[in-house]
């Protein structure tokens, strides 16, 4: 485990909005949803969550400015740090009741991620990662999965839902072009866990577009600390502005974006 001072204050804020996740969770689970429906009970869940973060955060580090999904961009004073927040990441899974979903938070210095936490408050899963110091679940240190051949591998992905549906097309080619190649394919619902997967050596590689980059800086951090390699579906390392990621170890994450890259 990493027991660095801002390793701390990470944790101690996502375990304090994960705690009221969870309790909104069973709500969500025993379907005692508040009579405005279920989609706006899950909206409050969201911002409650964003709310403590944020109030954690600036509590601790006054001044370092932050990039949230529900709040926007949020200047700071000190210019050289910004968290980036997803405050529940696998909306759709926590609106079904499904536990998989997540609470992404990164720390930006200088423009360049340096510390990631993904937390799964349902399960209590918690994945750390510092730049330089490694990945850990819980106190297990994550490692990549070290599969060469692709077609022993397990690959996720995401699938644009039916408000993308113009990136159906591409998306169906992409799903047909690795289909063919590795053993089979996984959508989970919440790309920070996708990223944390693959650190974790359970999913082999994994593809998505149109990402934010909320749902993924904390995840990079996890996957490169693992040992992983990450690229943009160009092969540039710009995921963070084109939405678009390919990662896996490096024979996979190498194949995987040939595959996609033919699509
Ligand atoms: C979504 C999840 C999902 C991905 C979507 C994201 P949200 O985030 O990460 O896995 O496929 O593109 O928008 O909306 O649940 O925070
Ligand atoms: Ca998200
Ligand atoms: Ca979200």
């Amino acid at each position: 485990m990493i027991r660095s001072a801002l390793m701390n204050v990470m944790t101690a804020a996502v375990l304090k909005a994960g705690r009221g996740l969870k309790r909104d969770f069973g709500e969500v689970e025993n379907l005692q949803v508040s009579m405005k429906g279920p989609g706006d009970f899950v909206s409050a869940a969201d911002r409650k969550a964003e709310r403590i973060l944020f109030e954690e955060l600036t509590r601790a580090r006054p001044g370092y400015g932050f990039l949230m999904e529900e709040g926007g961009a949020v200047e700071g004073t000190d210019k050289s740090h910004r968290w980036i927040i997803d405050p529940l990441d696998g909306t759709t899974n926590f609106l079904h009741g499904l536990p998989v979903f997540a609470i992404s938070l990164a720390l930006e210095r200088e423009g360049q991620l340096v510390a990631g936490v993904v937390y799964n408050p349902a399960t209590d899963d918690m994945f750390v990662a510092e730049k330089g110091q490694g990945a850990y679940q819980n106190n297990r240190r994550l490692r990549v999965a070290a599969r060469s051949s692709l077609s022993e591998t397990l690959i996720g992905c995401g699938v644009p839902h039916l408000g993308k549906a113009e990136h159906h097309p591409q998306f169906k080619a992409e799903l047909a072009a690795v289909m063919a190649h590795v053993g089979n394919v996984r959508r989970m619902g919440a790309a920070a866990l996708d990223l944390a997967m693959v650190a974790a050596g359970r999913l082999d590689g994994y593809w998505e577009r149109q990402l934010q980059p909320w749902d993924i800086a904390a995840g990079i951090v996890l996957l490169r600390e693992a040992g992983g390699y990450i690229s943009d579906m160009a092969g540039g390392d710009d995921m963070m502005g084109t939405g678009s990621l390919c990662c896996g170890n490096e024979a996979i994450q190498r194949q995987l974006l040939a595959l996609l890259k033919k699509a």
